[in-house]
């Protein structure tokens, strides 16, 4: 597959992707996010791949969507054309992790975007925001929700109404990235951190990626049980097998993904 606005590797069990519109600031117009979906759901059905890295430039993870595709769009345009819902979900049905390596700016749908992934990694220079409030519109693809229950009702109406930037150590004081790290260091962290996850067992990975995420959909009590049917589905696996005969045999485990 070739694209335009993505650059996209692999290295070793690893999917790595790069936005790449340089000159827009990695603004998120719709072919880019149509090929950032294609991207993701090869990666998913791909094997030999055990976690995705997703990244952008030293300057911008993405300034947000693209302003001049959306500036004359209609109401009638986005209902009917289902702005967002079309090409923007489809990172949600990912069933391996996808990290977020974000360095310099991630804005509106950028941080939006950022969001979406499993968790967020943070260059020093990194700026979240969701302006969109300036340009006359609200954020679109979940700012509004997923911000709140990263970062706190407080924060979250903060940056929406206000469309100030939070700077990476706040973005970490607060919950909304899980590391910062120096901007020369960020590829190979997240890489590290992708290289780890992929050499765990991925049923184990994939039920953990999901079980996490029931967290925000349920009531405790619901996501409890849901937690615990999962874990005792891991008894199925060889990988758990594996993974306690290796530890008492005082060995590395050899996971085979089943
Ligand atoms: C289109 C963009 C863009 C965007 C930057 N550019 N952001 N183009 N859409 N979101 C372009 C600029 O027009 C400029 O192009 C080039 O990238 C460099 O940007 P500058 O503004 O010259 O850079 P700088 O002075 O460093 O300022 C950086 C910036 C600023 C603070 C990030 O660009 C900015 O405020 N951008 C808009 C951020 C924003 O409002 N994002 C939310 C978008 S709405 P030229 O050709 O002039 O060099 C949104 C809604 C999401 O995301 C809803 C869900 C889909």
């Amino acid at each position: 597959m070739t694209y335009e606005n993505i650059l996209v590797e692999t290295q070793g069990k690893v999917g790595l992707i790069h936005l790449n519109r340089p000159k827009a600031l990695n603004a998120l117009n719709d072919q880019l996010m149509t090929e950032l979906g294609q991207a993701l759901v090869a990666f998913d059905a791909d094997p030999e791949i055990g976690c995705i890295v997703l990244t952008g430039s030293d300057k911008a993870f993405a300034a947000g969507a693209d302003i001049g595709g959306m500036a004359e769009l209609s109401y009638m345009d986005v209902f009917k054309g289902d702005y967002i819902t079309r090409n923007w979900e489809q990172i949600r049905s990912v069933r391996k992790p996808v990290i977020a390596a974000v360095a310099g700016f991630a804005l509106g749908g950028g941080c939006e975007l950022a969001m979406m992934c499993d968790f967020i990694i943070a260059a020093d220079n990194a700026k979240f925001g969701q302006p969109e409030i300036k340009l006359g519109i609200i954020p679109g693809a979940g700012g509004t929700q997923r911000l709140p229950r990263a970062v706190s009702k407080s924060k979250a109406m903060d940056m929406c109404l206000t469309a100030r930037m939070m700077d990476a150590a706040e973005a970490e004081r607060v919950g909304l990235v899980s590391r910062v790290v120096p901007l020369e260091r960020l590829l190979q962290e997240a890489l590290e951190a992708a290289i780890v996850i992929s050499s765990m067992s991925l049923p184990a990975v994939m039920m953990i990626k999901e079980s996490v995420n029931r967290a925000y959909e349920t009531t405790l009590a619901e996501g409890i049980n849901y937690e615990r049917r999962l874990f005792h589905s891991t008894f199925a696996t060889e990988d758990q097998k594996e993974g306690m005969q290796a530890f008492l045999g005082k060995r590395l485990p050899i996971f085979k993904n089943i």
